[in-house]
């Protein structure tokens, strides 16, 4: 059950937005590059970029990495160290990797200025989609620093130590110019594909075209953004199976029993340029709607693995997005009638490759796929028609086929867009908070909540930087479309992953919602306005052991608890600091009822000092269920009415061997408040 943390490091955010960097550039003037270089001694100099003295390969454990302005004291904390410092564990005992950052005015009058920073361990990607890697490898050399990631070790079967430091610019994306597949097998494989070309201004496309169950070479998509001397750019791709069409020579199929299959690509100059290319495996062809799928010579959505036994259907897709698409803000308010519906789903389990199911009655199992999540989220969202949606935590989980991690990265991407695509396609406005597994895949919570921020409908946000988490914020309920009186508040917040000790062990217990958060809520709570607060990991105190009233209890415990800075147990600690959060909704007096997923066979109310502790219930086909085949998929519909002040909640099952989706009739509505 346990992974590895991995580091997310917020540095700075567009110029405009980020009153730090305001504060600490000179007017005008953005980030618009960041550089890692070795150097022998602490004096070196990068002609045109401003040194920041970062102590990089000291343990990082989600710290932050600080610009500030030259010649100033940097502050304390973790993961930031003044320079020079002589004790430097790991790389060198002499200088080491120096952070180093580029302001250009012109480039950001363009509108490309770096927008965010991450450090993560290294992983079959040398960059992703949006993020530039440097090439210096900050854990090399069994540095200090990787000892936070001892559990990643074990979990990475390509690297060790292994981390490095990523950026991503807002502004426009550049023009793909050239593509390339690549072909591999043998000694070569899948994660290590292709490597020559990286660092040389390409980039994979993670996804391996033959998937693991296809048998033949490992295949991957590269593109380059390098202007070619015919300022050519790629305009579009299509699958043939006509040798004499092709323009990428490699077969899409090599070495497998499947049909020659070729990419044929368009270019033309400077116009319409795709801006991105990727594959996703999965039960059907979707992605986010700016992306359209490669057709084959019939003008049909391309599998590329289509008639290879058994083997996973894979579409790519392209994108000619310029700009992140801009979105209007959405106003939540209540009905005319004072009601306000809220689909809540919990512990989906997706994966970039379509996944097994887990624990589902035999019957079902053959068939069972992603695709039975997808139709029960659908069938929900059709029949309930909510206001908004929640998900609740863990979109995305590494699923049983990670046995084989070469051929089965665990990549994020896919995860994401199927977790929330039966959503945007019914344009409902949604929000979600974050599990202990959504960044053990491929992305970084920051990354995928930058995935998440450009989605239409997604009402959630980062919330503050200093905040321990990513993903802590509000949403208000106005009393009717035309009014800004809030008659209702929901709290959403990251109970993180797992809780590590000073010395970056993992301390074997379950990530919580640390003292930073719980001020910012305490600071903001207004009793007022009757609320609900919603995150991924129960506090310890749904545990009956210690909510005590267990006649009080509606609905099935299933298995034992795992609550916020515990293991599972039905008799979790509670000492602080792991039980802050509750008792600042006890104190504060907003917060009615709070809504967690994480176990998925327990989906019980029990009340608590007046506070209402709900289990969500788990949706997901590849999601765990203690090991029950007959356990139902469920998700709870929470009905907010008289303008926020009474909530009901039931729970509607996916009633599978009978095929029908409906209420749980063995238990009543529940009135929470
Ligand atoms: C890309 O990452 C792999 C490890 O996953 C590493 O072996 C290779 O050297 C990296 N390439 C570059 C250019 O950094
Ligand atoms: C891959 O090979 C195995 C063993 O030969 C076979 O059972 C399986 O059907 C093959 N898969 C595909 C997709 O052809
Ligand atoms: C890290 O700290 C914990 C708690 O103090 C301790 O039990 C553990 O042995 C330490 N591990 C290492 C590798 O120092
Ligand atoms: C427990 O809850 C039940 C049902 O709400 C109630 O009838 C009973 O009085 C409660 N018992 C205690 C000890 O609070
Ligand atoms: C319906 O609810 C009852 C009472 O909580 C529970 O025992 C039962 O397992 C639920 N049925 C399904 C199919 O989830």
């Amino acid at each position: 059950m346990w992974s590895q943390i991995i580091a997310a490091s917020w540095a700075f955010t567009a110029c405009a937005a980020a009153p730090l960097l305001a504060r600490n550039f000179p007017a005008g003037q953005c980030v618009v590059d960041v550089k890692i270089e070795t150097c022998g001694d602490f004096n070196c100099k990068l002609d045109g970029y401003h040194r920041i003295d970062a102590f990089l390969t000291q343990r990082i454990e989600a710290n932050e990495i600080k610009v500030i302005e030259e010649g100033k004291e940097a502050p304390e904390g973790t993961g930031w160290y003044p320079a020079p410092h002589s004790a430097h564990e790991g790389v060198t005992d002499q200088g080491g990797p120096t952070l180093w950052s580029r302001r250009d005015y012109d480039l950001q009058q363009a509108g490309k200025v770096v927008d965010l920073v991450v450090v993560r361990p290294g992983r079959w990607a040398n960059s992703t989609e949006d993020f530039v890697r440097s090439s210096v490898n900050l854990g090399l050399g069994e540095a200090a620093g990787a000892v936070a990631f001892e559990d990643y070790r074990e979990y990475d079967s390509v690297s060790s130590g292994w981390i490095y430091l990523e950026y991503t610019v807002a502004g426009p994306r550049d023009p793909i110019t050239d593509v390339q597949v690549v072909a591999c097998s043998g000694d070569s494989v899948g994660a290590h594909c292709g490597n020559e070309l990286l660092g040389k201004g390409w980039k994979r496309r993670d996804t391996d075209l033959n998937g693991p169950t296809a048998n033949g070479s490992h295949i991957y998509i590269f593109t380059t953004t390098q202007l070619q001397t015919n300022r050519e750019c790629v305009t579009s791709l299509k699958v043939v199976d006509d040798e004499n069409d092709k323009t990428v020579s490699v077969n899409l199929n090599d070495g497998t029993t499947g049909d020659e299959l070729y990419l044929e690509v368009t270019k033309a100059r400077d116009e319409d340029c795709i801006t991105s290319i990727r594959p996703i495996d999965t039960s059907r062809y979707f992605a986010e709607p700016w992306y359209d799928v490669v057709t084959d010579s019939n003008g049909q959505p391309a599998d590329v693995n289509a008639g290879i036994g058994s083997a996973d259907p894979i579409f790519i897709y392209t994108s000619k997005l310029v700009e992140r698409p801009r979105k209007e803000p959405i106003k939540l308010s209540f009905s005319s009638d004072g009601t306000f519906r809220i689909a809540l789903f919990s512990d989906l389990h997706h994966s970039h490759h379509s996944a097994i199911c887990r624990d589902v009655p035999e019957q079902i199992e053959a068939d069972c796929s992603e695709e039975y999540s997808f139709a029960f989220m659908g069938a929900v969202l059709d029949h309930t028609e909510p206001d908004l949606v929640v998900i609740d935590g863990d979109l995305y989980a590494e699923n049983d086929r990670k046995q084989d991690k070469t051929t089965y990265p665990q990549l994020t991407d896919g995860a994401i867009v199927k977790a929330i695509r039966p959503i945007i396609e019914r344009g409902i406005p949604f929000a979600v908070t974050y599990g202990n597994h959504d960044a053990e895949g491929s992305l970084l919570r920051e990354e995928i909540q930058r995935a998440m921020d450009i989605q239409p409908g997604f009402v959630g946000s980062r919330g503050l930087n200093q905040l321990d988490g990513i993903g802590n914020y509000k949403l208000d309920i106005t009393k009717s479309k035309d009014s800004e009186d809030i008659a209702h508040r929901l709290w959403f917040f990251d109970s993180r992953s797992y809780t590590y000790f000073g010395n970056g062990t993992n301390s074997g217990d379950y990530g919580r919602v640390e003292q930073s958060q719980v001020d910012w809520y305490s600071a903001n709570a207004d009793a007022s306005i009757n609320a609900m607060a919603f995150f991924h990991i129960p506090v310890a105190q749904i545990s009956d052991a210690i909510g005590l009233n267990t006649t009080a209890r509606i609905g099935v415990h299933g298995e034992s608890v795992c609550p916020q800075g515990n293991g599972c147990s039905n008799t979790p600690k509670l000492d602080d600091p792991y039980v802050s959060l509750f008792d600042a909704f006890v104190n504060a007096g907003d917060v009615k009822a709070t809504f967690s997923g994480h176990d998925h066979s327990n989906d019980y109310i029990i009340e608590a000092q007046g506070i209402q502790l709900t289990y969500d219930g788990s949706a997901g086909y590849t999601a765990y269920s203690a090991g029950d085949a007959n356990y139902n998929r469920e998700m709870r519909v929470i009905d907010v009415a008289e303008h926020g002040k009474t909530v009901s909640t039931f729970k509607i099952i996916d009633d599978i061997l009978a095929g029908t989706v409906h209420r749980n009739e063995s238990e009543p509505i529940v009135t929470l408040f």
